[in-house]
C-alpha cells in the first residue's frame, strides 16, 4: 500500500493518513464499528443529533451501530419491540433493577438464581435501599405465598428458567398472571433456555434478560448482556440507567455476539440432544442421588418445562451421594470436562456451585434454594456425547464407594 503525497506533517498523518468515510464495500457481514465517536457534518447537525431533531450517532457508551445490529436481532428473536446490549449480563441485571426499582421499592424475586444476581439483591441493592422478597418456587401454594410478599411498593417480579443451578422451572404464565394482578412487570432471565427454546414475551413477560456471555455468544469468548421488552421501558432503561452509568457493550464482543446468534439454532439443538442423553445415563448411576434436568420425565415441572420450551437446553446439575467430597473428588478427576464456571460454550464445563458460581449464598440461603453440597453442575458442550460419558464414568469410578 502506497501512502499518498499530502500537506502534512508524519505526526498528522499518523493521526489522519487516510480518508475512510467514503467506505461502501458491500461485505456479506456487517463492518464492526469500533469508533469512540462519530463526526458531525457542521455544527448545527452535531446540536440537532443531540437534541434529536436530526438522525445520527453521537458517542458510543450512547448508540453505536454494531450494538443497535446486536439490538434489533435480539428484539426479532424475543419478539420484543426494543432492546438494549450491556458490557455483561450483571450489568443487565442491574440496569433493569436500578430503572424500575428506587429507595424504599422492593421486588419478588425466586429463590434459586446466579449467585452473582443473589449478591446484588441481596447485598447491593439494599444499599439503595431497594429490597429483595426471596421466594421458593418449588414449594406448594405459591400464588398465596407470592401474593403476601407484594405490597404497594413493590415494583418488579424476577425469575430464571430453568434456574441457576437447581433447573427448577418456573411457570412463566402463572407469574405473568400473578405480576399482572399487581401491575408489575415480570422479567425472565432467559439465559439457560435463549429465545430459540423459549420466548417469555409470548407468555406474557414483560422484559427478558440474558447473560449474552453463554449460548447467545457461545464461544466463551466473550462478557455480555441483553435486556429485550417494550420500547417505553426499554427507553427508560437506556435514559435513567445506561447513558450516564455507562455499562454498555463494546462494538466488538457485539459483533462476536451477532456472529455466534447465527449458529444458535444448531447449537442448542446438539447442546439440547447430548445433555439429555447425559441426563437420562447419570439417573441410573448408583453415585448419584438425583439429576436435575427439566427433560426428565422425572423432573416435578417436567410438564410445564414441554409445554413452555422447545427443548429442554443443555445445562443438568446432579446430587452425588457422597456430598461435598465426592463433588471433590469428580471435579479432580475429568479430564475431558473443563473445570470452570459459565456455560453454553463448545466445551463442555463442569462445576460446585456451592463453593464456586453460589458461594454468594450463605450456608442457610444455599439449604432454603435447595443447593446442596453434593450437588453439580454441568454445561454440556459439542463434543461427541459417548465421550463426554466415558470421561465423567472414569471420574465417577474414582469416588470412592
Ligand atoms: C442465569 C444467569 N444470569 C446472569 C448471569 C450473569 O451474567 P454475566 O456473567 O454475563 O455478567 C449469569 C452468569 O453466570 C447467569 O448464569
Amino acid at each position: 500500500m502506497s501512502f499518498k503525497k499530502n500537506r502534512f506533517s508524519e505526526e498528522t498523518n499518523i493521526v489522519h493518513g487516510i480518508d475512510h468515510s467514503h467506505n461502501t464495500c458491500p461485505d456479506l457481514v456487517a463492518p464492526i464499528h469500533m469508533t469512540s465517536t462519530f463526526k458531525f457534518d457542521d455544527f448545527d447537525h452535531g446540536a440537532g443529533v443531540f437534541d434529536g431533531s436530526q438522525p445520527g450517532y453521537v458517542y458510543t457508551r450512547i448508540a453505536n451501530p454494531t450494538m443497535d445490529d446486536l439490538q434489533e436481532k435480539m428484539a426479532l428473536l424475543e419478539g420484543g419491540d426494543a432492546a438494549i446490549a450491556t458490557a455483561s449480563g450483571m450489568a443487565a441485571i442491574a440496569a433493569m433493577a436500578m430503572t424500575l426499582a428506587g429507595p424504599g421499592d422492593n421486588f419478588v424475586a425466586c429463590n434459586s438464581v446466579y449467585g452473582g444476581t443473589f449478591a446484588l439483591f441481596n447485598d447491593h441493592l439494599r444499599k439503595f435501599n431497594i429490597a429483595p422478597r426471596f421466594v421458593a418456587p418449588a414449594k406448594a401454594n405459591i400464588i398465596d405465598r407470592v401474593a403476601s410478599l407484594m405490597d404497594s411498593n413493590t415494583r418488579f417480579m424476577f425469575v430464571e428458567t430453568p434456574a441457576n443451578p437447581t433447573l427448577s422451572i418456573i411457570n412463566i404464565e402463572l407469574w405473568a398472571y400473578l405480576a399482572d394482578q399487581h401491575q408489575i412487570p415480570l422479567v425472565v432471565d432467559n439465559t439457560f433456555a435463549t429465545p430459540y427454546l423459549q420466548k417469555p414475551l409470548s407468555m406474557g413477560a414483560q422484559l427478558v434478560i440474558h447473560s449474552a456471555t453463554k449460548y447467545l455468544g457461545g464461544h466463551g469468548d466473550i462478557i455480555g448482556g441483553m435486556v429485550v421488552g417494550e420500547t417505553p421501558t426499554i427507553q427508560r432503561i437506556r435514559t435513567e440507567y445506561m447513558d450516564h452509568f455507562g455499562p454498555s457493550i463494546s462494538p466488538f464482543n457485539a459483533w462476536l455476539i451477532l456472529r455466534g446468534l447465527k449458529t444458535l439454532a444448531i447449537r442448542m439443538d446438539r447442546h439440547s440432544s447430548t445433555a439429555l442423553k447425559i441426563a437420562l445415563w447419570l439417573a441410573s448411576h448408583p453415585k448419584i442421588s438425583q439429576v436435575y434436568y427439566p427433560g426428565l420425565e422425572s423432573h416435578p415441572d417436567h410438564q410445564v418445562a414441554q409445554k413452555q420450551m422447545k427443548q429442554f437446553s443443555g445445562i443438568l446439575g446432579f446430587d452425588l451421594k457422597g456430598g461435598r467430597e465426592a463433588a471433590k473428588n469428580l471435579l479432580n478427576n475429568v479430564k475431558l470436562c473443563t473445570l470452570a464456571v459459565s456455560l453454553g460454550d463448545c466445551e463442555t464445563l463442569i462445576q460446585h456451585p456451592a463453593s464456586m458460581t453460589h458461594s454468594t449464598y450463605s450456608e442457610k440461603d444455599l439449604k432454603a434454594a435447595g443447593i446442596d453440597q453434593g450437588l453439580v453442575r454441568l454445561s454440556l458442550g459439542l463434543e461427541h456425547p459417548d465421550d463426554i460419558m466415558d470421561d465423567l464414568e472414569s471420574a465417577l469410578d474414582a469416588i470412592a464407594g
